[in-house]
């Protein structure tokens, strides 16, 4: 028998079509949809710009800042949001939220030249980070950029570009404020700033009031990321009090600005959760009303404002505004005779499908109400390459599009050119408008850093 004759043996496999788990209220979940982003088919979209396609909703975007400046302005008086750049830095974005007050929080000089570059001005910016470079820092001193403090050689450090680049007029020493890290629970992030139990934050604040340089004007913390418990923030808010009053008694230090960080819960819900993020994310009030009224507490002189507060929320802000637009390549039974289907994007494109269950919906209505627990694997050719698990669709064909949902924090800044491109994103403005707000990479783009030294010129022999 020919090789081509003979036919490939397919286990049979009886599967149960799995339609659902009755709810609490007796209901079944039923086929969810997503036909349109603010109004616009995506199905058009997706004619026009391509798949993948990553969506970006400006009037999303702008509610989620205007809710998050309503839940903080309304129980502190003087709040400033920085907007955490490498939870998205791509400008419509960085652009949207500076439209909407906010200021740039940035971790490294090349951060620090894209919010520069996007016309901020250098006293709006917050530095933070484990890394900062000279040229930057140059730069950032001669701006009155608030600079926080990650380890102790950034301090003589800074006293010598200090010296070097000189103070802006007017100023005498140059405001800086202490990076702080505490044990509030297991989790406890120790890698970046002056840990507070050890006596590491209270003997740079010695330092610091001994320098000629710098003084210290500001404390700062950010104690995680989705840290869906807000009493850890009302326990490091209290610890921040506690710290500004000892630094006034034993420094003679004003703290003049706090700054508590990103951190904030999204709805989406993590791998692990027993629950879904919709139930357990805290609201906006929840954590203003857990941080503001801890922070009003420090004890002021006669005329004396309480300290600017700022916060650097990035997922909590910008993961509702963002979807990934994919279209199903190919279907197929794994070995355990569940069904998979192929996606024309990979974990390349979505880091954070590591940490979540990300809602995916199909577009269209294929014409059935029956689903069945799906895995969607990506396109690199990589068996880790797998988007989710057990996600409930119904049958899909080759072309139908599929959104993964909310996937606007990290997965663009994080997201890699590997066996694909980077697809374009498109953004949808309040009245419908569709702009492309960033092209699709080219084969020519991701070559364009490369070089072929003098002996690898020749094409060589070839066969
Ligand atoms: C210093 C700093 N600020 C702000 C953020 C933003 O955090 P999130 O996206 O969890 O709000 C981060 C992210 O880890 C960070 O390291």
């Amino acid at each position: 028998m020919s090789a081509e004759s003979r036919r490939i043996y397919e286990k049979p496999v009886l599967l149960r079509h799995q339609a659902g788990l009755l709810n609490k209220f007796g209901k079944l979940p039923g086929l969810r949809l997503m036909e349109d982003l603010d109004g616009v088919p995506l199905k058009e979209l997706a004619a026009q710009f391509g798949s993948p396609l990553y969506l970006l909703s400006e009037s999303t975007l702008r509610r989620k800042v205007q809710q998050f400046r309503r839940a903080f302005e309304s129980r502190y008086p003087r709040v400033r949001l920085g907007w955490s750049y490498k939870t998205n830095y791509l400008s419509a974005v960085c652009r949207i939220m500076h439209q909407e007050g906010s200021w740039a929080e940035v971790v490294s000089g090349h951060e620090f030249r894209l919010a520069r570059d996007l016309g901020v001005p250098a006293a709006r910016i917050i530095y933070n980070g484990p890394h900062k470079d000279d040229a930057s820092l140059r730069e950032a001193i001669r701006g009155g950029t608030r600079i926080h403090l990650d380890h102790l050689e950034e301090i003589p450090r800074l006293e010598a570009l200090v010296r070097e680049a000189g103070l802006p007029e007017g100023q005498s020493r140059l405001p800086v404020a202490l990076r702080i890290n505490m044990q509030l629970d297991a989790n406890h992030w120790d890698r970046f700033g002056f840990n507070l139990e050890s006596g590491r934050a209270h003997e740079a604040a010695r330092r610091l009031s001994e320098s000629a340089e710098l003084e210290l004007a500001g404390l700062h913390t950010h104690i995680g990321t989705y840290v869906d418990n807000v009493d850890n923030y009302r326990r490091a808010a209290g610890r921040l009090v506690e710290l500004a009053v000892w630094v006034r008694r034993f420094t003679g230090a004003r703290i003049r600005w706090w700054d508590m960080g990103g951190g904030f819960a999204t709805r989406n819900t993590l791998h692990w959760a027993y629950q879904s993020g919709e139930v357990t994310c805290p609201s906006l009030q929840k954590y203003a009303e857990a941080i503001c009224p801890v922070l009003a507490t420090l004890p002021l002189e006669s005329g004396e404002e309480l300290p600017e507060l700022f916060f650097e929320t990035g997922r909590a802000l910008v993961d509702e505004s963002m979807h990934l637009l994919l279209s199903v390549v190919s279907e197929r039974r794994l070995n355990d005779g569940s069904r998979a289907l192929v996606v024309d994007g990979g974990v390349n494109l979505l880091s954070s499908t590591a940490w979540y269950r990300y809602d995916i919906l199909p577009v269209q209505n294929p014409g059935t109400q029956i689903l069945e627990d799906t895995t969607l694997l990506g396109n690199l050719c990589m068996q880790i390459d797998v988007l989710r698990k057990g996600v409930p669709l119904p049958s899909l064909r080759p072309g139908d599009l599929l959104v993964v949902r909310h996937i606007g924090a990290y997965n663009l800044s994080q997201s890699t050119q590997f066996i694909h491109s980077r697809p374009a994103v498109v953004l949808v403005d309040a009245q419908g408008g569709r702009h492309l707000v960033r092209e699709a990479e080219t084969p020519a783009y991701w070559r364009e850093l490369d070089r072929l030294p003098d002996h690898l010129q020749d094409t060589g022999p070839r066969g």
